[in-house]
């Protein structure tokens, strides 16, 4: 039974009618896991009232990464979302933000914590946090995913504890949290190892400041990938046979290091093609989601501790784990954002990155967020926590999507997220390309042989060598012309034969 002794007890409706309109709103957890259920529904809920009484009511929602269906989801369609930030993925959200009716601000993970607490972004009126329990000297012990909800818990001025009894109090085993000061009060973070601990298994918040507690016993929603297919098998494979390539070069130790892991269904199917290589030694993970491939990955053995903000499970999963906790209490350690996602960290335990991107341009950068340089997917989230300060950093995408229709390997990215500066590794179903030492022509050359589907070949190359000779060779005319081309035809080579496609 979730508790919390001495503090009110609202009920979900109750606690939306203390969020104010216009009121800038921090959400607990890190993607659905972890995230507050009952009274974001019910704001939603308010929400929709006031606007047919012609009432406007809108908040500003900070969070520490996506969150679920009951938050931003709910609160998306009913538009009561003005400003939202650092991540989503929810449809209703990305369509109010590619319409230009919600402020959308994508940030680093790690920084949010530090912006916060700077207060760049200005007072946190409430926080709404899900917990397993309270206790009347502040400890709140937190659920599936940590995010930011400790700094949310120390800054905002009133917080509502959402107490769901879904969750196993037993997670606070898995649980270390600390909560950084700004700087210039910093001192080295001594994790030397992804399963080192370093803070408690509680968040602190002032219990003055706990206007409420709301019960509820909603499960977190996580939803399992689809099984992977070929496109994404051909690229693990291509990763993991770089990956024992450089092992025997001597270039990644025969232990290997930490892995980081992005989102989405490639990277899914990247994880579980390392760990059935039999040649791949065990290895464990420092990351920021961790994913149901990857719990069977520890279950298996092959994966000996992870080190993540939170467990981004299916529910059937995240059930199984509670059945089974023994077995991962001292394998898994849930950590803030801040931590999980701490490049220095990442840096100085030699993370290997992977990492997955709608496209990349034929010297190296990377666009994970915004299809045609306009319309945003989900966000950067992570991607730059790692992929600047891993030991190696890889980026992943199938070398066509809509069916052929799009190259993802073009002249110029749409949006860069990522530069050539720090990207190293780019890999397609098509094979790898390995950019280290690479001046930028040979780089274009190596991209354009290596990872792009052979019907756009003819077109990249002649791009590059008939261009302008420079550094970077490229015609600033003629950069954006397969995306002109996908936005007036259909298709970024309308004369291609989309027989020489499959599925993508
Ligand atoms: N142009 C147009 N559409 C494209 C495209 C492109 N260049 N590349 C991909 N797409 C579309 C696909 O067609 C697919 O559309 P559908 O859902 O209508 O079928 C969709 O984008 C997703 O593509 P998929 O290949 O299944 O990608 P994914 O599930 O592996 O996700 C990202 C890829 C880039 C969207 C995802 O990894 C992401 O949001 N990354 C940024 C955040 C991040 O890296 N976090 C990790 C931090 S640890």
């Amino acid at each position: 039974m979730a508790t919390a002794p001495d503090y009110p007890e609202l009920t979900a409706e109750e606690a939306a009618e203390r969020i104010p309109h216009g009121a800038m709103l921090a959400v607990g957890g890190f993607t659905p896991a972890g995230a507050p259920k009952a009274v974001p529904r019910a704001l939603a809920r308010r929400a929709r009232a006031l606007h047919e009484g012609g009432t406007p009511f809108q908040v500003r929602v900070i969070s520490g990464a996506s969150t679920g269906d009951a938050c931003d989801d709910e609160l998306g369609l009913a538009e009561a979302v003005s400003w939202r930030a650092p991540y989503l993925t929810s449809a209703p959200l990305r369509r109010l933000a590619n319409s230009g009716k919600l402020d959308f601000v994508d940030m680093h993970l790690s920084h949010v914590s530090q912006v916060v607490l700077e207060g760049f972004l200005g007072p946190i009126d409430v926080a709404v946090v899900e917990a397993t329990e309270v206790t009347p000297d502040g400890k709140v012990y937190l659920t599936t995913g940590i995010g930011n909800a400790p700094t949310f818990l120390q800054c905002a001025d009133e917080v509502i504890i959402e107490l769901n009894a879904r969750h196993d109090p037993r997670l606070r085993e898995m649980a270390d949290i600390l909560v950084l000061p700004p700087p210039p009060n910093r001192k080295p973070i001594p994790i030397n190892d992804p399963l080192d601990k370093i803070g408690t298994p509680h968040a602190l918040v002032d219990p003055r400041k706990v206007i409420g507690v709301v019960r509820s016993d909603e499960p977190d929603g996580g939803r399992g990938f689809t099984p992977p297919d070929e496109v994404s098998r051909r690229i693990a494979g291509h990763v993991s046979q770089f990956l024992l390539d450089e092992m025997a070069k001597g270039r990644i130790p025969s232990g290997f290091l930490p892995l980081q892991s992005g989102v989405g269904n490639v990277c899914n199917a990247v994880i579980a093609g390392l760990a059935e290589s039999p040649d791949f030694p065990k290895f464990k993970v420092y990351t920021e989601v961790l994913q149901d491939a990857m719990l069977d990955l520890i279950a298996a053995g092959s994966v000996t501790g992870a080190s993540t903000c939170s467990l981004t499970l299916s529910d059937e999963k995240l059930g199984w784990l509670y059945e089974h906790f023994d077995d991962f209490a001292d394998k898994i350690v849930l950590r803030p954002q801040e931590i999980s996602n701490n490049p220095g960290i990442a840096r100085r335990l030699g993370v290997i990155a992977t990492n997955t991107a709608i496209e990349v341009d034929i010297y190296g950068h990377a666009n994970s967020t915004h299809f045609f340089g306009t319309q945003v997917m989900n966000g950067l989230g992570g991607s730059g926590d790692f992929e600047r300060n891993a030991y190696l950093s890889i980026f992943m995408c199938p070398s066509v999507a809509k069916g052929g229709k799009v190259s993802t390997i073009v002249p110029m990215c749409s949006h860069v997220d990522h530069s050539e500066h720090s990207v190293q590794v780019i890999v397609t179903e098509q094979g790898l390309a390995d950019l280290r030492g690479l001046a930028p022509v040979p780089r274009a050359r190596r991209i354009i042989e290596s990872c792009a589907h052979p019907a756009y070949r003819d077109y990249l190359m002649h791009y590059l060598e008939s261009s302008p000779p420079g550094h970077i060779r490229h015609d600033l005319r003629r950069c954006f012309e397969l995306h002109s081309n996908f936005i007036e035809r259909g298709a970024m080579l309308p004369e291609l034969d989309p027989s020489r496609f499959g599925s993508r």
